[in-house]
Order: structure tokens, then C-alpha cells, then sequence
């Protein structure tokens, strides 16, 4: 049985001050789940959020790293980096990143193999637009994508991967995928990965979902058969409904 890893991207949002009143609040309301809480924080709140984050069950992670370890590379911040100081999950190849950052399939992979190096817990993001979506495309890209972000990993390394299906037309924007059509596109995930690692490791896989995710839709998308919890932009930010996200079903 996989785990549910509910995860929340904070994207750049939250000062250090914000970050831990937000972890100490948390803690409790948490405390007693079986699923993985992480959160994903800005590069400023990491250490911050790493000490409030202490003795508790909430993983932090980054948002994005580098693949080198080192060099002139101004501006970037490497997997070596943010293993020292105890983070243990790293977002790659969020959308917005792909979007906004020149981000392609290419450096998502080395992104995730310099992680997998470091020993950090990467989630990769992928996801198809809305044009794309409409063009009868959305399982291709999404496939494709994942293939080439696996490419030359190790059938463990793939087995340890979390991989966030997040349609871009549903991110911000209030716009879910419903959970039948979330849960096909993960399917096709998986199954992409079953026939290319086989199917032992596709079943260990996690995969999320991502999208205008929030605590009145959770259980309905996490109690689908492929969905393995979610990652949460903005309903992340807010204590009481990122609470009631972690905890859409006490077991
Ligand atoms: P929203 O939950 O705000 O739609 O963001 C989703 C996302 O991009 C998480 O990485």
C-alpha cells in the first residue's frame, strides 16, 4: 500500500517570522497523522522552517536546486547545499518553473539525478496546458515528460521518485481536474512507467495530484485508486485548511 504524501508549496510567499508561527500552529493539528506532511518553503525560510519543523512529523523541502554542486553558478543554490542543512524533499521542474524559467525535460534530469546524489526526496512536477488538453494531447505530454525525467535513473531511484500530475490549466485558477480525469492521467503515468521499469516499480511510485487543491475537494481526489495525496499551492498557506487537507480522512 503506497503512502499519501500531502505536500504544500508555498511558492514565494512567507517571511521567516510567517513561516514559523505557521509550523508551530500546525503541529498539533497534525501531529497525529498517518500520512507525510511536507513542506516545501522558500529558500529564505528553509532553516527557519528546519528548526520549527524539529521534533515534529513535517518534512521541509525546497522548491527548486541545481544539479552541479558547486561553482560559478550565481544566484543558484545546489542539492549539496540544501542536504547540509537537513531538507529533505525538493521540488523539480514545477511548471512555473518550466514556464517562467526556461526550465525544460533536459535539466528536470539532471536536476533529479543530482538529487537522487545528494540523497534528497524529489518531487517532480509534470503537467499538460490547457491547449494541449483540448488538443486531445494531455496524455502524451505527460508521459513524455516523465519519461524523460526518469531517463537513466536506477529501477530504485524510479521507485523513489514522487511525481505531481499538475495540469497547468488548474493550477491557481480555482479549476480542478475532476477526480475521475486526475485519476486517468495518473494512471497513464503509471502505466508509461510500468511498461518502461516494469510493473513493481510503477506500483511503488507515488503520485500526486496538484491543482487548485483544497480541503473541500481532498477527499474526494485522495481516495481515488492512483492518487497518493497531493501538492497544495495555495491552500497551503492558510493553517486551518492545509490542517484539513493533511487530515481529509483520519485513520
Ligand atoms: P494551487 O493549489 O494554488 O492551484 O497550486 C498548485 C501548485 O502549483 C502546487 O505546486
Amino acid at each position: 500500500m503506497r503512502r499519501k504524501v500531502i505536500a504544500g508549496n508555498w511558492k514565494m510567499n512567507m517571511l521567516p517570522d510567517a513561516a514559523i508561527r505557521f509550523i508551530d500552529e500546525i503541529t498539533p493539528m497534525v501531529k497525529d497523522t498517518k500520512n507525510e506532511v511536507v513542506l516545501c518553503v522558500p529558500y529564505t525560510d528553509l532553516f527557519y522552517a528546519l528548526l520549527a519543523a524539529q521534533n515534529t512529523n513535517i518534512k521541509i523541502g525546497a522548491q527548486n536546486m541545481h544539479w552541479e554542486e558547486s561553482g560559478a553558478y550565481t544566484g543558484e543554490v545546489s542539492g549539496k547545499m540544501l542536504k547540509a542543512i537537513g531538507v529533505e524533499y525538493v521540488i523539480i521542474g514545477h511548471s512555473e518553473r518550466r514556464q517562467y524559467f526556461a526550465e525544460t525535460d533536459e535539466t528536470v534530469n539532471k536536476k533529479l539525478k543530482a538529487a537522487f546524489a545528494n540523497n534528497l526526496k524529489p518531487i517532480v512536477c509534470v503537467g499538460e496546458t490547457l491547449e494541449q488538453r483540448e488538443a486531445g494531447m494531455a496524455n502524451d505530454i505527460i508521459t513524455s515528460q516523465t519519461e524523460k525525467a526518469l531517463d537513466g535513473l536506477t529501477d530504485e531511484q524510479v521507485a523513489n521518485t514522487i511525481i505531481a500530475y499538475e495540469p497547468i490549466w488548474a493550477i491557481g485558477t480555482g479549476k480542478t481536474a475532476t477526480s475521475e480525469d486526475a485519476n486517468n492521467a495518473i494512471k497513464a503515468i503509471r502505466n508509461k512507467i510500468s511498461n518502461l521499469y516494469g510493473q513493481n516499480v510503477s506500483e511503488r511510485v507515488i503520485i500526486q495530484y496538484g491543482g487548485s487543491v483544497k480541503s473541500t475537494n481532498a477527499q474526494e481526489l485522495f481516495s481515488m485508486s492512483d492518487i497518493d495525496g497531493g501538492l497544495v499551492g495555495g491552500a497551503s498557506l492558510k493553517v486551518d485548511e492545509f490542517a484539513k487537507i493533511v487530515n481529509y480522512r483520519k485513520d
